[in-house]
């Protein structure tokens, strides 16, 4: 047995754009292994996106599978795929993708109130994470009262509510200026160096991919050797 945590098999994706395919993927095979973080590289359209969001269950391939911890994702009825989304991975956009109605601490909860955590775990998990994210003094601000690398840091206390194996992050600094970027890396690399969280992280920045194990080069939709 390898630990390998999140497995694609040949992943093809087209989408029908006014009466043509697009070819997204054209047959993606990869392996990450537990507590790997591997950076995913390559020029704008070629896929990136289209592989984060497939690998999390959050869009069906148009051939091929994904196995996270063994398990066959798109095998599963859609509540049990949901609550293994849910109990082992977390996402962090480029665009935050806050509820601008909730405060920090709320958006935070949110997943945990999805997950049927009881409102007294809840309350210090958020607490908690909210520390480790380093905006205590902001559980009550709305997203609109936030700065962008503040966001972003709600956004990954979020993604680690229900204590995931796995951060898939899709250009978590694409909206932030070089130095709140950094900063939001170094949170995310301690994530995954100080709590094995295993990390995939979308980016075009040569230095995050630098401070990946490795990179995952992709081009029109496969992956280069
Ligand atoms: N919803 C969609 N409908 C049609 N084409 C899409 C859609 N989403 C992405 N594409 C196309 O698929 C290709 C890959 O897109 P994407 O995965 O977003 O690439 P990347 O994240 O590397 O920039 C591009 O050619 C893009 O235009
Ligand atoms: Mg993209």
């Amino acid at each position: 047995m390898t630990n390998i945590i999140l497995e694609t098999k040949n992943l093809t994706k087209s989408y029908p754009l006014n009466g043509v395919e697009v070819q997204a993927l054209r047959g993606v095979n990869l392996g990450i292994e537990s507590g790997e973080f591997v950076a995913i590289v390559g020029p704008s359209g070629c896929g990136k996106s289209t592989l984060l969001s497939i690998m999390g269950g959050l869009m069906f391939p148009t051939s091929g599978q994904i196995f996270l911890e063994g398990e066959d994702l798109n095998a599963h009825k859609e509540r049990e795929k949901a609550q293994l989304r849910r109990d082992h991975i977390g996402y962090v956009f480029q665009s935050f993708n806050l509820l601008a109605d909730l405060t920090a601490a709320e958006n935070v909860e949110f997943p945990m109130v999805l997950a049927n955590m009881p409102e007294s775990e809840r309350r210090s998990w958020v607490q908690e994470l909210l520390k480790r994210v380093g905006l205590s003094d902001k559980a009550d601000h709305l997203p609109d009262e936030l700065s962008g690398g503040q966001k972003q840091r709600v956004a990954i206390a979020r993604a680690l509510a229900n204590r995931p194996d796995i951060i898939l992050a899709d250009e978590p600094t694409g909206n932030l200026d070089s130095a709140t970027a950094a900063e939001i890396i170094d949170l995310l690399i301690g994530l995954n160096r100080k709590d094995s969280v295993t990390l995939v992280m979308v980016t075009h920045s040569p230095d995050d991919a630098a401070s990946a194990h490795r990179s995952i080069h992709l081009r029109d939709g496969q992956i280069e050797n």
